[in-house]
């Protein structure tokens, strides 16, 4: 039976890690992050009886604690710019790291981890668990299986609703330094996805990207009549995202004063000492971008992503010589889906059209999340391994390094190479 210890007692580090692997019977053996208050909670309210309390460990004393726990994997489930440190940590002590997406926030961090694995016994895995969304694998089955011929050409048109989009700016995300932004933090999934259903690396990105929605200029901003923005309960009280946001569960706002929580009413006291708004000075990322891709198979990617929808879900076209896949997969901020997300469609390039039934199983995002703690915590599935569906470290390294591409592109109004961006140490 392996020892896991997990870095970070997240709302992800606790729903996909700590509780999963105690309802298996394996062996967390103890947790770091800052916030002791978080841990004792979670021992005293939420941990399953018959388990005994998991030991804290301040970020300072990762070494000690492996000296202390002797683990064999580190899963790293803290906010995002931790990773590098924990992982290259782990893996000088010659451990096995499962890392939360994405591996890191930096192009210059991805390298730093790629050599300290090549200096380790250890290895790092990346949770991309969109892999693992059935209707994915079946996607990727049909380009496999050369149904598509060649491929040349893929649009993702991405979309994250009012809700959803809305949470990241209220939270660390919303500042680069902590998370890469949000095309570094969301867009490494989808990226991620499109280099594996095409099987090919990115090589150079242009993109253009703005802050649209969200901070101090947003068009949302409720302000008086001489147009003072207004703050505490009487912002809440006009705030559209607020209002939209009120009750939905875990995305919901804290209350003007109130302590912030996530999942099981866990209080983020350390990571939230003050009220935070969709409006703050200190959000200093894009929230809309729009890029292109082009990959080492001479394929290329349209690309768009935006944090203020009406709805959440993707419009994708994957194009090749010999035929086409067109999905479309959504639902509302309530959680209605959008006509057509239960099918997709391949059209040969001379032939009829085939309706394709989406594959749908039980389970965290669609059912990636059980199937790939299945294939982390086991032995991964033959079908897993055929289908290629387990994340390594360069390929963690890529979609960062395409994400801040997208990010520098945009500030930088210049073509950004993968290259010169993973050259970096
Ligand atoms: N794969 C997915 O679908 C998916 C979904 C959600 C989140 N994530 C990833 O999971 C990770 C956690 O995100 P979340 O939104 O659940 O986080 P969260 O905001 O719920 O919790 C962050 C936790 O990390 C702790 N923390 C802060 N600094 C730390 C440090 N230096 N060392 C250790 N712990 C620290 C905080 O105290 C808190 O307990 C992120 O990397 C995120 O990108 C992945």
């Amino acid at each position: 039976m392996k020892r896991y210890v997990v870095c970070g007692l997240s709302n992800r580090g606790l729903a996909s890690f700590v509780l999963p692997l105690l309802d298996h019977g394996d062996t967390v053996a103890g947790v770091v992050d800052p916030d002791r208050a978080r841990v004792e909670s979670f021992n005293d309210s939420v941990l399953p009886e018959g388990h005994e309390r998991l030991p804290w460990y301040a970020p300072d004393d990762f070494d000690r604690m492996v000296d202390e726990l002797a683990p064999d994997t580190v899963i790293v489930a803290s906010p995002d710019h931790t990773h590098a440190g924990y992982i290259v940590a782990a893996l000088a002590r010659d451990l096995d790291v499962i890392s939360e997406k994405p591996m890191v926030t930096t192009a210059a961090d991805a390298v730093r981890v790629l050599n300290a694995e090549r200096d380790s016994k250890g290895s790092v895995l990346v949770t991309h668990n969109m892999r693992y969304i059935p209707r994915h694998r079946q996607i990727k089955r049909l380009i496999q299986d050369g149904r598509l011929g060649r491929i040349t050409h893929v649009a993702l048109d991405y979309h994250v609703d009012v809700r959803h989009g809305g949470s990241y700016f209220q939270r660390w995300n919303r500042v680069r330094a902590l998370s890469g932004g949000l095309s570094v933090h969301k867009g490494c999934h989808h990226l991620d996805l499109v280099s594996w259903w095409i099987d090919a690396a990115p090589e150079q990105v242009f993109a253009y990207g703005a802050l649209n929605y969200y901070g101090p200029g947003s068009p949302h901003r409720p302000r008086d009549a001489a147009g003072v923005p207004y703050t505490g309960a009487d912002l809440y009280e006009r705030d559209p995202y607020y209002r939209a946001q009120a009750g939905s569960g875990a995305f919901a706002f804290a209350e003007p004063g109130g302590v912030r929580t996530g999942l099981y009413g866990l209080a983020y006291e350390h990571q939230y000492p003050t009220d935070t708004y969709l409006y703050d000075d200190e959000i200093d990322i894009e929230d809309t971008y729009s890029a292109l891709v082009r990959y080492d198979s001479g394929a290329s990617l349209a690309y768009s992503l935006d944090f203020s929808s009406p709805w959440e879900g993707y419009r994708v076209l994957i194009s090749g010589t010999h035929g086409q896949i067109e999905s479309r997969h959504g639902r509302t901020p309530d959680g209605t889906p959008l006509p057509g997300s239960d099918t997709f469609t391949f059209s040969p390039l001379f032939g009829e059209p085939e309706t394709i039934e989406v594959i749908v199983r039980e389970g965290g995002h669609e059912g990636a999340d059980p199937l790939q703690r299945s294939d982390l915590f086991g032995e991964p599935a033959p079908e897993s391994l055929r289908d290629n569906l387990l994340a390594d470290a360069r390929q963690g390294a890529l979609a960062v390094a395409t994400g801040e591409a997208i990010w520098r592109s945009a500030v930088e109004a210049r073509p950004i190479d993968i290259a010169e961006l993973l050259a970096q140490s």
